[in-house]
């Protein structure tokens, strides 16, 4: 099986105008624009940037503000789906399994410039993930839900759906900017098996909920929880080094290090770095963990560079801080971030759908064990 690529490296499978990743240059941009000056733009400006080509007009601008406003709130038979489901699932699979049977009847005006029903659909999708996640989120921590936030601003409205207090100026900004850096990110797993979905004329509700389980894989977006935890795990920053000594030993991985698009170092992480210490700046504990990874990064540098690997931190390293500084527990991380990918799901099917062909590569048939490609050699062992 060896020569034959199953992680696709380097296979190009289509054409997107929506973002482009310079992997050796180490840049990111969405529809042309840097994502350094698009963070500092509002989200819901760059969300129609996204997902139509063009920035919005201030009246476009305010209509999806409130088109997503008239669609956050959770109906009483998806507040009564979710009631129904244990409490200890994982808030992914929550998002996954919710997904599908959210009520997408409308209930405000929008016109797509291109996308029809998709971007509508798409839309309220997105419009009700904050709402699901901090359902979930208040749910499991046993207080009073659904919390109601009618603010334009989606972000300001989840984080004070979260606590119930009125966030302050610092956190939204910072989360804000968070969110448009992990919006969209070309054909990365979770977009490209939503594309699969769309290929076979799935709807864009199947196509999101497969986005959004592949998207939690710790290879994929659940990286995020994985890092985090791992340097809560070492605790001080003087501990980095021989944990990931030992990880490495023992042939693992460091979650949050290493792109497989970035040869140099992935913009997103650099971007995420001040804003994490901007937010940690004035709480110890914050401030200890992010000083961790600063260690576990320094750390893993060395340690990979002496295995001639030249990895980096990626977008899920210090996103961590951000979140952990904002009160998120660490298995909401994944979550989270799908709140923003998903404005790339819905771009991807607008661009997608008119040109869409069913993806369905061939497999080579062999004898079963030429089939079990590494599980051999273990299998062998036993
Ligand atoms: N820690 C330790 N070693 C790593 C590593 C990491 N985070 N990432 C890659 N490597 C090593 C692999 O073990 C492999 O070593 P080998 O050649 O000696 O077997 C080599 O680097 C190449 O790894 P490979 O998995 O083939 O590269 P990839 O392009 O498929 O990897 C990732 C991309 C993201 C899957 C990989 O870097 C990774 O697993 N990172 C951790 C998970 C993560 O942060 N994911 C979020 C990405 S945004």
């Amino acid at each position: 099986m060896n020569d034959i690529n199953i992680g696709l490296e380097g296979v190009v499978v289509g054409r997107t105008a929506i973002s482009r990743v310079d992997g050796s240059r180490g840049r990111l941009g969405y529809r042309g624009h840097d994502i350094t000056e698009l963070m500092g733009r509002p989200f819901v400006q760059v969300a129609w940037l996204l997902l139509f080509g063009d920035l919005p007009s201030p009246r476009q601008e305010q209509q999806l503000a409130h088109f997503l406003l008239a669609h956050r709130h959770l109906n009483e038979h998806e507040q009564a789906l979710l009631a129904a489901l244990p409490l200890a699932i994982h808030p992914m699979l929550v998002l996954q399994s919710m997904v599908p049977v959210l009520d997408l009847s409308l209930k405000a005006d929008l016109t797509p410039p291109v996308g029809g029903d998709d971007a509508l659909h798409g839309l309220i999708i997105a419009a009700r993930l904050p709402s699901l996640v901090a359902a979930w989120f208040n749910r499991q921590a046993d207080k009073p839900w659904p919390l109601r936030c009618n603010s334009l601003d989606p972000n300001r409205a989840f984080l004070k759906s979260l606590s119930g207090r009125e966030p302050n100026t610092l956190a939204v900004d910072v989360f804000s900017k968070t969110q448009i850096l992990q919006m969209e990110h070309s054909y990365n797993a979770g977009t490209f098996a939503g594309r699969v979905a769309l290929s076979t004329r799935a709807p864009i509700q199947s196509s999101i909920a497969a986005s959004i389980g592949t998207l939690s894989g710790s290879l994929h977006g659940g990286a995020d929880q994985a890092a985090l935890e791992f340097a809560a795990a070492v605790g001080e920053p003087t501990a980095a080094e021989n944990a990931v000594q030992k990880v490495l030993l023992e042939g693992g991985r460091i979650m949050g290090m290493g792109h497989r698009e970035y040869s140099t170092v992935d913009p997103r992480a650099t971007l995420l770095k001040p804003l994490a210490r901007s937010l940690c700046a004035g709480d110890t504990d914050s401030q200890r963990l992010l000083q961790t990874l600063e260690a576990v990064e320094a750390a893993s540098i060395k340690a990979l560079q002496g295995r001639q690997k030249n990895l980096r931190a990626n977008v899920e390293f210090y996103k961590g801080a951000v979140f952990h500084a904002l009160g998120l527990p660490s298995h909401y991380f994944t979550a989270v971030f799908a709140m923003a990918r998903v404005y790339g799901y819905v771009a991807h099917a607008i661009e997608f759908r008119p040109q869409a062909r069913l993806i369905r590569p061939r497999a080579e048939y062999c004898a079963v064990e030429d089939s079990l490609g590494d599980d051999r050699a273990r299998l062998g062992k036993l």
